[in-house]
């Protein structure tokens, strides 16, 4: 009988072998035709199934949300010095994708599994923001560097709205808010930041559309899908920076000694 060479690679979310390429199973024209969205499309790479529209709109609304969020932040300051650095596009990218990590834009797969653990064992918010402490570990999801109670992010805000009125449940984002009104009464930069917001959600969204066994949930928590969403997101106003800079033809940067304290 035949022989099957044994394979190095084993892949299961594409197939370029036939006349057009396959996304899940789903040939390239069908998500043409059928009008898909980035939305269909990252539930198809990432997720190997579609998801309902309310899903895969909430993912672009994430990733619209999350496309950037001015020149000040960690990631465009180093697209953007890196630009000026003369350096080509995708060295500016990645330059500024490099600094999406536990305090930047980085904290959404961590502030799942923190917030899920804590919503499944039943702890009072109470108990796991003192709980953390105790570990001396950051609430993932937590804080930010200008928005605060008085100053909420719109972004949050924008996200559970949606989720309010289409979601089936919102119960892991619920219990996110009252430990944003716990550590609120700690300290008033303690809010609810964008990414705990999208990881409270995405597990509601994991868990209320009925796509996912629970086995698969815990999968997606414990692999960490989901900062995925802001990277991706995030590469999209990073580019635009790069152009940015080109276009306004701007030399290199040079931090000014005036902003540096030089001590011993
Ligand atoms: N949980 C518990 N305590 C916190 C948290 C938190 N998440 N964030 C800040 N604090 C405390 C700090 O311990 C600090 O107290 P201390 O000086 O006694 O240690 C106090 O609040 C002030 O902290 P700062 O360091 O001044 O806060 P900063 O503005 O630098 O931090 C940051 C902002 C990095 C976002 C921080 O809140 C944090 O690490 N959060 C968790 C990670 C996170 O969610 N990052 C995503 C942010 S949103 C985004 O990037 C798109
Ligand atoms: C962002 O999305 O980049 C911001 O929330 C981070 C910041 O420091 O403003």
């Amino acid at each position: 009988g035949k022989v099957r060479a044994p394979t190095h690679i084993i892949s299961t979310i594409s197939d370029d072998r036939g006349e057009e390429p396959c996304y899940a199973g789903v040939p390239m024209s069908s998500i043409v035709e059928q009008g898909y969205g980035v939305g269909d499309v990252i539930s198809l790479l990432w997720f190997k199934r579609s998801l309902p529209r309310y899903c895969t709109h909430f993912i672009e609304i994430c990733i619209m949300l999350c496309a950037d969020h001015g020149p000040c932040v960690s990631g465009a300051h180093n697209t953007i010095v890196t630009a000026r650095a003369g350096k080509d596009l995708v060295s500016s990218l990645v330059s500024g994708l490099l600094t999406i990590g536990p305090r930047f834009g980085g904290a959404i797969d961590d502030a799942a599994r923190y917030f899920k653990d804590a919503y499944d064992r039943g702890l009072t918010p109470y108990e796991f923001v003192e709980g953390m402490k105790k570990k001396g570990i950051r609430v993932p999801g937590i804080g930010h560097r200008i928005k605060r109670g008085d100053n909420r992010d719109k972004r949050v805000e924008l996200l559970q709205r949606f989720a309010r009125t289409h979601f089936p449940s919102v119960k892991y984002m619920e219990y996110a808010v009252q430990v944003e009104t716990y550590t609120l009464s700690k300290a008033n930069n303690l809010v609810l930041n964008v990414d705990g917001a999208i990881g409270s959600l995405f597990l509601d969204l994991l868990a209320g559309s009925g796509m996912f066994s629970k086995q698969e949930i815990d999968e997606i928590v414990e692999i960490g899908y989901l900062n995925g969403l802001f990277v991706l997101a995030r590469s999209i106003g990073l580019i635009g920076h790069t152009f940015d800079q080109k276009r306004l033809k701007q030399p290199l940067y040079r931090h000014p000694w005036e902003d540096v304290l030089y001590t011993k």
